[in-house]
């Protein structure tokens, strides 16, 4: 497409933007009543209402257009066909392939990978099963208890977000625990709790060569052969890798070893053998519930048109706030605790996908790209870093997300989540102007001059704003969509910002730099005359401050 046709789109929603800058988006709920069904979407049991963004439907058909002139339509088709849209590394990015039960054929770069998915599949959860039933024991006969995955970045924060997610339905079987930081405390406070003798680790590594994954995994294995013996290695270790070469050279026994194929980037790889832990913790059956959900967006993604296509409505609502309004962060509160790590996974999910300077082509990007994700789970955010959004001088896009009904919680309980998660919401939107502020002074009893004196401090600009995605419960299929819908959000963006969301070459320059330093810190002798003056000062302040 025509760059003029995206420069034209793009000056179209800036102007467009300068003349909604005066409205306030708390006029527009009293000029329309149907304003919540006009700008909300529903996909069966799932409901994506964003009609507390300050947007008409003119900046939908704006967005629309740039939409059309990125080609958003045959780039998403590209990616469905498994074509090498991960242009750096020539390969596929069809992580959807892994989810689809279809039947059909599944072509990653003209290769038909249907036979070859289900079949690592039914190895995955054959082997599931088995630990989740106690058939496959430790070095004392015994079932395992607990399962320890090793695992960093998607190898990581995938299984272990979902593993929480799902924790009520991780009933009959071994806890499943994550250890990722390369910091030893990591596995030390984790094997502290557990019995060795009915722990089964997992290695999960697409590469096989990540330190933190190899260091954390050479050290779980020492300690097993410390307390079990060498041959107790083969009953308590399982691995996950493209790399099957170097899993082989570690020593996992073939049969425990579980493949993925190299068009299943680190972030998006929880679909694939990644999600072992999550299949023994919540069983094969939610797993396919799991896989189901995801699937059911990526139909929703390609078929809906784009006005009630939620994954691209979310996409383009940030391009909005990203590019026309200048905003930097876009938090995400979970009002649900068990997506506490839901903010942490899609941080990677999004920032190391998004977090580009250069186009497709290597060119620079001509405007902002992705933004900082955070969030925290409510209500505990309130309490901590919510004054800022309601007050701050940066205005931050939120995604809310809650359940219509707990899965096992206080029916009061989650009375109270709700109405403080819409009371935000509401707050963010509505604001409170001088005169309310005053008003309710003057009705707590203040004198004139305090009234004048704290009205500023009480005043709340609203007009900030936020998704909510609302849903039935939090369950498998329920999970597999919110992760699917993110994934296709941050897709959509790299269209409309023409960057690669499939590599992550910006993660390479510090585990470089890392290999080097190590010996130098490892070895007090090693000299740091060759290293920048703040490195080589902090190396020997270390030096002269240990033990
Ligand atoms: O941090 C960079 C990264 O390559 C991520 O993309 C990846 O998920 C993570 O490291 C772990 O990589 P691996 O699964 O190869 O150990």
């Amino acid at each position: 497409m025509p760059q003029t046709a995206v420069a034209s789109a793009l000056k179209a929603l800036d102007v467009h933007a300068s003349t909604l800058a005066p409205a306030h988006v708390r006029n527009f709920f009293a000029q329309d009543p149907d304003r919540f069904q006009n700008f909300s979407v529903s996909l069966d049991d799932f409901l994506f209402d964003f009609s507390k963004h300050k947007i008409t439907g003119e900046t939908l058909r704006l967005l629309a257009a740039l939409a059309e002139a990125r080609d958003l339509p045959s780039r998403r088709a590209a990616l469905f066909a498994g074509e090498a849209v991960n242009n750096t590394e020539g390969r596929a990015a069809m992580h959807m392939a892994l989810r689809d039960l279809s039947g059909r054929p599944l072509p990653v770069q003209g290769v038909d990978m249907r036979r070859e998915i289900e079949a690592e599949r039914e190895k995955v959860f054959a082997f599931a099963r088995a630990v989740r039933e106690g058939k496959l024991t430790g070095a004392g006969g015994l079932p395992f208890t607990d399962v320890v995955n090793i695992g960093i970045g998607g190898s990581d924060l995938g299984p272990a977000m979902a593993a929480r997610a799902l924790s009520p339905y991780a009933k009959g079987g071994p806890r499943a625990h994550f250890v990722a930081n390369v910091d030893g405390a990591d596995l030390s406070d984790t094997l502290a709790r557990l019995d060795l003798s009915r722990t089964l680790f997992i290695v999960s590594s697409k590469t096989f060569t990540t330190q933190e994954t190899m260091a954390n995994a050479a050290s779980a294995r020492a300690r097993v052969v410390a307390a079990l013996g060498e041959a107790a290695v083969g009953l308590h270790f399982a691995a996950v890798s493209t790399r099957l070469d170097k899993v082989a050279q570690f020593g996992i026994e073939p049969s425990r070893v579980f493949g993925f194929w190299d068009w299943v980037g680190g972030r998006y790889s929880l679909w694939s053998a990644i999600g072992l832990a999550l299949a023994i913790a919540v069983g094969p059956e939610n797993f396919t519930d799991f896989l189901r959900g995801g699937h059911d967006v990526d139909i929703h993604f390609q078929e809906a048109p784009l006005d009630k296509n939620i994954p691209a409505l979310m996409g383009l609502l940030g391009v909005w706030h990203r590019n026309m309004l200048g905003r930097a962060a876009h938090a995400v509160i979970p009002y649900d605790q068990r997506l506490a790590r839901f903010p942490a996974y899609l941080q990677q999910l999004d920032m190391e996908s998004n977090g580009k300077s250069v186009t497709r082509d290597g060119a620079l990007v001509a405007g902002a790209t992705g933004p900082i994700v955070f969030g925290e789970p409510g209500t505990n955010g309130q309490h901590a870093f919510f004054q800022l959004l309601h007050q701050g001088t940066d205005v931050t896009p939120i995604d809310f997300l809650l359940a219509a009904e707990p899965i096992d919680a206080d029916a009061h309980h989650h009375a109270l989540l709700f109405s403080n998660c819409l009371a935000q919401s509401e707050a963010f939107m509505r604001g409170r102007t001088l005169e309310e502020a005053k008003t309710l002074l003057r009705k707590e009893g203040r004198s004139e001059a305090d009234v004048e004196r704290l009205a500023p401090h009480k005043v709340f600009s609203g007009d900030r704003p936020s998704s909510t995605l609302l849903y039935r419960r939090l369950d498998p299929r329920t999970l597999g969509r919110l992760v699917a819908l993110y994934e296709h959000k941050v897709f959509v963006q790299s269209v409309i910002w023409d960057i690669n969301p499939f590599d992550q070459w910006g993660v390479e320059l510090g585990k470089e730099l890392a290999s080097r330093l190590a010996p130098i810190v490892e070895d007090d002798k090693a000299s740091t005359a060759a290293l920048d003056g703040s490195t080589a000062g902090l190396i020997d302040w270390r030096r002269s401050h240990q033990g």
